[in-house]
């Protein structure tokens, strides 16, 4: 039976625990320690509870695990080498690891330092923590899978396998890439923005932000052309990326995007993974990103004010 270590255990850490503990042997990593018992609420509302084998990174070091199929990191982007760091003395370096941040910064930082394979996954299933011991799974998705230099196809099958045995949408691609770029192009036009204003997605529309969001979309779909990221649902240059940004903002006009619930629980953003490489991107194809630059100003400034306090 393949083993999954699962390190994160955020809520798409634990989501993937409950389902895939049912099939496999799992493991949830954190720094601390969780509650055995876990409650998961399915999106159709209803609670189910189950005992997940969770340790700290602590007890991983005397636990003598037998060597696991995959070691999934569901942290944040901005921790993902350190957590990867914390367990490196007990992994084999042969393990595939499965990388599920947001953004462009730890998966190609990670691809390059790994020697096994490395697999990303970009995922729309919507889920959040309630309390230290549930996870709600507010709404069902698909999940991509693949690795940046397209070596791994079969590893990426293999786990996209196992991942709809567990009642994921999942599917192997050779372009994660670009489905990571299309998605972090998404998140710069969103994310920021009503991370700084505290405001639902659906609130851009209004003549208060939409500018800044129009101005946003410019210099990305400039950046990602540069990148050689095709525009989505193959469309053309900037139009498509406005089409699909206002399709994401109505879609999900009622949510609290994820870069404000950090700005409300006073933790780091993902900036730095999101509008960071598309800034880096801009200076190295020599474009302009002044619109992108000073929302990651702002943003910075507004995680000072907390991350300063605390
Ligand atoms: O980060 C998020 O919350 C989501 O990716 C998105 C698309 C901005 C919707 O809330």
């Amino acid at each position: 039976m393949t083993s999954h270590w699962i390190l994160g255990p955020g809520a798409i850490g634990r989501l993937l625990a409950h389902s895939l503990s049912p099939l496999a042997a799992v493991t949830l990593i954190g720094r601390r320690a969780l509650a055995e018992q876990q409650w998961l609420t399915t999106p159709e509302g209803e609670r189910r509870v189950q005992r997940l084998n969770a340790l700290t990174v602590d007890q991983m070091a005397s636990a003598d695990l037998p060597a696991p199929g995959f070691v999934h990191i569901t942290t944040k982007a901005m921790a993902a080498e350190v957590a990867l760091e914390s367990i490196s003395k007990i992994t084999p370096p042969t393990t595939p690891l499965v990388l599920w941040q947001n953004g462009f910064l730890a998966q190609p930082c990670i691809t390059e330092s790994w020697p096994g394979p490395v697999l990303c996954a970009t995922t729309t299933e919507g889920a959040y923590l309630s309390g230290g011991d549930g996870v709600v799974h507010a709404g069902r998705g698909h999940t991509l899978i693949g690795d940046l230099r397209d070596q791994h196809r079969s590893v990426s099958e293999a786990l996209a396998e196992t991942l709809s045995k567990a009642g994921f949408t999942a599917t192997a691609v050779d372009d994660i890439r670009q489905r990571l770029w299309q998605k972090l192009a998404v998140n710069a036009a969103i994310n920021p923005l009503v991370a700084l204003h505290g405001v639902r997605n659906g609130e851009l529309r209004g003549a208060r932000y939409s500018g800044r969001v129009e101005s946003v979309i410019n210099q990305v779909a400039m950046i990602l052309q540069a990148e050689g990221i095709q525009p989505p649902n193959a469309g053309q240059g900037e139009d498509a990326w406005r089409a699909l940004v206002w399709q994401v903002v109505d879609n999900t006009a009622n949510n609290k995007a994820s870069m404000l619930q950090d700005v409300e629980a006073s933790r780091p953003t993902e900036r730095g993974a999101i509008l960071g490489p598309l800034i880096e991107s801009a200076q190295r194809h020599g474009l302009p990103c002044e619109v992108l630059q000073a929302l990651d100003q702002e943003i910075a400034a507004l995680e000072a004010s907390y991350l300063s306090a605390r």
